[in-house]
């Protein structure tokens, strides 16, 4: 995944429209991804503020298993893991999304020299870091930066002993091939010293993962939805909502959820004035979400240049954090 160094407009709450710029990174990766022969689009676009609310819903339902069970495993596992990391050390967090994973942490792991949260989102991250800071009485450096993007450190973060945290299973957005990239990444960046504390989404009976992403109150469905209410405000594209329907399969051997936004019938889109042909069936792949073993996990964890000190998963094995060690 490469991501192009863009110019993130405040787009979102703002109520006219008419006079809003219109984010030219974006436009120019939405044309290009519905012009290919299979049309794509990237995931990252979910996350404009309805986005976003959309995902805090998701990880509250029933069927959405992965945040509860992610807890869970940190929750079971956090003194093992603070006699492991012991003190000072200053923690990392690649998209600081809710806090609540990040409290655990700085609950269990004793002595803390700094907690850096590293968000694309920075209003989010600003006001998340001043209570952190104030609950924990611990300096937090917020670096407000896209982490698919080469990072660098603010000078004033302690580096001889970092853990990285990089939650959520948001690994398995990525490619396993790109995930092995960035994982190098990550421990080129952390260094040689480090440690990256890892959430994945275990492999497991198909219809499991199914109902996970297409819930009984349809919170996914609006949530993929969303991609297209988005393009339609920010980029001026004619989507009809009523022609999509959200859909969502696990292909087993790829070991990967698919979602994607079926065209209901034949129909035409335009966007920035491109007439966009869709035929009854024809879908646009708005997300991957790959699932692991233990083995694979270690195994993509090694050739991102880690090697896996200890692998936990929750009682009913639905969810596996890995602590990864610089090899
Ligand atoms: C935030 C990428 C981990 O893949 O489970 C949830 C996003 N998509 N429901 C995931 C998501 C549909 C989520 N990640």
């Amino acid at each position: 995944m490469t991501a192009p160094s863009e110019t993130v407009l405040e787009a979102e709450g703002d109520a006219g429209g008419d006079a809003a710029a219109i984010d030219q990174a974006m436009l120019a990766e939405v044309l290009a991804g519905l012009a290919a022969p299979r049309k794509t689009i990237a995931s990252k676009f979910f996350y404009d503020a309805e986005g976003s609310r959309l995902f805090d819903a998701i990880t509250e339902l029933e069927e959405y298993y992965l945040t509860r069970a992610e807890t869970a495993v940190l929750q079971q596992q956090a003194a093992d893991l603070a006699e492991r990391i012991g003190p000072g050390a200053t923690l990392v967090e690649f998209g600081s999304g809710s806090s609540v994973k990040t409290r655990i942490l700085l609950d269990a792991l004793s002595g803390l020299s700094a907690y850096v949260p590293i968000d694309i989102s920075g209003d989010h991250l600003d006001a998340a870091a001043k209570r952190l800071a104030a609950d924990y009485g611990l300096p937090v450096i917020p670096l407000h930066a896209d982490y698919h993007a080469p990072l660098e450190l603010p000078p004033q973060v302690p580096r001889d002993h970092l853990l990285g945290f990089f939650p959520g299973s948001t690994i398995g957005n990525f490619e396993p091939e790109d995930a092995a990239e960035f994982l190098r990444r990550l421990r080129s960046f952390l260094g040689g010293a480090a440690r990256l504390l890892v959430g994945a989404d275990l492999q497991k009976d198909p219809a499991r993962l199914e109902v996970a992403y297409d819930d009984a109150k349809g919170v996914t469905a609006a949530f993929n939805m969303n991609l297209l209410v988005r393009f339609n405000r920010e980029l001026g594209s004619d989507f009809d909502l009523k022609g999509f329907r959200h859909e969502a399969h696990y292909d087993a051997d790829l070991g990967r959820i698919e979602m994607h936004l079926v065209s209901l019938r034949d129909q035409t889109v335009t966007l920035d004035g491109q007439r966009i042909a869709f035929a009854a069936g024809e879908t646009i792949h708005t997300e991957n979400s790959y699932k692991y073993t233990l083995e694979s996990f270690g195994a993509l964890a090694q050739r991102g240049g880690w090697r896996s000190e200890a692998s936990w998963t929750d009682p009913e094995n639905l969810f596996s954090v890995h602590l990864l060690i610089a090899a």
